[in-house]
């Protein structure tokens, strides 16, 4: 008897990508074209929570797709990574943006005094290191998990999420990059 499962097949682009599924990222200039092609779908009250072990491709991810955004207003900012402030913000046109790294948070009290639920509603907020909030992320947040590839330049992203609307709001940009049943 034959135990090995079939490699699961890419989504045609006949057929509307299913969540959770899973993206290759070859190397860093790939998982910075995702970010940027996420950029553009994103609005308010989205909350993404980015996993993934240190140095997994969190801040690169992040650093793309905020820099995307700004850019479409005619900027271009740095933007450092919140190790050490925990919580970056951005102004794009109406779109605020929250980027937090939690990793240094001791409880998740800390993230309500940094006003990080407030902007779950009213901001576009990305989040390293999310295991730090506890319970406390809201259901619909989009779950982004990176792991580690085949090589050392890539990474296995993960998308997951308990809102079913996520697979329609991102079905063009899964289905373009082959987004695989996880
Ligand atoms: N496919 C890839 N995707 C993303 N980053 C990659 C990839 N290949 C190599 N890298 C490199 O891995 C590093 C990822 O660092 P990054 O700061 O994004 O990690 P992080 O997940 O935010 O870690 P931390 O938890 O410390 O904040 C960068 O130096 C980046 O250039
Ligand atoms: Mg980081």
């Amino acid at each position: 008897m034959c135990l090995v499962a079939a490699p699961a097949a890419p989504h045609s682009p006949a057929m509307p990508s299913t969540l959770p599924c899973r993206i290759d990222l070859p190397d860093e200039a790939a998982t910075s074209a995702f970010g940027e092609s996420l950029a553009p779908l994103l609005r308010a009250g989205d909350v993404l929570a980015l996993w993934g072990e240190i140095g997994a491709g969190k801040s690169h991810f992040a650093r793309a797709l905020i820099k995307a955004r700004l850019r479409a207003e005619g900027r271009d900012e740095d933007v450092p990574s919140p190790t050490f402030t925990l919580v970056q913000t951005y102004r794009a046109g109406a779109l605020e943006i929250w980027h937090s790294d939690l990793y240094r948070l001791t409880h998740p009290d800390e993230a309500l005094e940094l006003g990080l639920e407030d902007a779950f509603s009213t901001a576009l907020s990305l989040i390293e290191w999310p295991d730090r909030l506890g319970a406390d992320l809201p259901p619909e947040t989009l779950h982004l998990r990176f792991a580690p590839g085949p090589t050392d330049s890539a990474r296995y992203l993960t998308l997951e999420s308990a809102a079913a609307d996520w697979a329609v709001r991102l079905d063009a940009i899964l289905a373009r990059r082959a987004c695989i049943d996880a």
